[in-house]
């Protein structure tokens, strides 16, 4: 298929556009590189032996958009393009609001213009809130998002099943991914945000590298077996491969919602100690105080997913520190 891949130069989004091609898929890339760079079109025809087709441009440019599926002759989307800094989002919601939600939005109606009613979201557990109870089911209950982006991943999902509602001759598939880590292992694409990051392993990284000179961790007096909190780490290409395997939905009416993990939960000075034992190198940290917004545990039942479509995570938490460590090497070897 012609697979339409908003956000695609983007971290999830541009694994998935490799998994896609490894899949006999075309994918065709749409990014506004607010939060990546061009060179990762050329990095994924390296890794593939084709290079994608990719358009700078914004989803919520309706007629471009719908212009790009005609042309491409795209059969569906898969959309990762968002802004995706809890932090960000915190302070300036109304930008994430705008561009989330109304970006999907817009996205949805230039889909429908084109005749196109098959996409894939890049959800997230986030949805979920403060888990009532572990690991998380697909039917659990939706909190209240503990932040803006949350409530935007929260929001976009309610507008899907209100559009399946109206017209029940969408295919919409709802991925929600718990942390992705890693990168691929070519160690020539991986996650190369602008600016600060705020998620776990690019710091750990990137304290591994000298680039830091330290690694702050955000609380150890939490209900957990080290005290330090508990999430489901995924490889990024289980998360790619995951986005692949939904594509076998794309040809029938519907809506569904997948959890995309690997049930394993990892508390923070654990991941330290795998990073240690995958890397040899031993990453220096501190104690600081708890992280506004964090949940003490979180980690997923991915038994539907497993039994509907056949996925299931390869990867453990060993190969998302050795590919996470390969990648900045990379980052600093090549100064990108
Ligand atoms: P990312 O920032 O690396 O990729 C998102 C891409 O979308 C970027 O390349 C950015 O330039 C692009 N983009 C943003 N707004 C756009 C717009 N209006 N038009 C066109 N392109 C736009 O983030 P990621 O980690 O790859 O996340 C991809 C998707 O997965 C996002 O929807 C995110 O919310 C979701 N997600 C991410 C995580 C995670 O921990 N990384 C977890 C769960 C869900
Ligand atoms: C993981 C753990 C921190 C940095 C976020 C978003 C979520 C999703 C995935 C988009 C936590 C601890 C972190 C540091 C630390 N993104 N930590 N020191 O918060 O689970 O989820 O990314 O959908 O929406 O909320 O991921 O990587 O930020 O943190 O101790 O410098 O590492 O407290 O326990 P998180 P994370």
């Amino acid at each position: 298929m012609r697979i339409l891949v908003t956000g695609g130069t983007g971290f999830v989004g541009s694994h998935a556009a490799v998994a896609l091609a490894e899949a006999g898929h075309v994918p065709v890339l749409l990014d506004n590189l607010a939060n990546s760079q061009v060179s990762v079109v050329e990095r994924i025809g390296e890794i593939t032996g084709t290079v994608p087709v990719f358009v700078e441009g914004d989803i919520r440019d309706s007629a471009a958009v719908a212009e790009l599926l005609r042309d491409e002759e795209c059969e569906a989307v898969m959309h990762f393009a968002a802004l995706k800094s809890v932090e960000q989002s915190v302070a300036q919601p109304l930008v994430y609001y705008e561009n989330n939600v109304g970006g999907t939005r817009v996205l949805l109606e230039a889909m429908s213009r084109a005749g196109v009613r098959s996409l894939v979201f890049s959800s997230s557990a986030t949805v979920y809130g403060e888990p009532e109870a572990l690991p998380l089911r697909e039917d659990a209950s939706l909190g209240d998002p503990a932040n803006p982006y949350g409530a935007t991943k929260l929001f976009c999902e309610r507008i899907l099943l209100d559009l399946f509602r109206s017209d029940p001759s969408w295919s919409l598939v709802m991925l929600r991914y718990f942390n992705p880590v890693g990168a691929h292992p070519s160690g020539l694409i991986g996650e190369d945000p602008r600016g600060e990051p705020t998620n776990l392993m690019p710091l750990v990284t990137q304290v591994a590298a000298g680039l830091r000179p330290v690694l702050r961790v955000f609380g150890d007096d939490y209900p957990t077996r080290d005290g330090t909190p508990i999430r489901d780490y995924v490889h990024v290409m289980d998360v790619a491969e995951g986005h692949a395997a939904a594509l076998a939905l794309a040809d029938q009416p519907g809506a569904w919602v997948y959890n995309l993990g690997t049930g394993i939960g990892s508390t923070v000075l654990e991941v330290l100690g795998k990073f240690k034992a995958s890397t040899g190198i031993e990453v220096p940290y501190q104690i600081a105080p708890r992280r506004a917004g964090d949940v003490a545990a979180t980690w997923a039942d991915c038994s539907k997913v497993e039994s509907e479509l056949g996925w299931k995570a390869r990867l453990d938490l060993g190969d998302m520190c050795t590919d996470a460590w390969r990648w900045q090497q990379e980052l600093g070897t090549a100064g990108l």
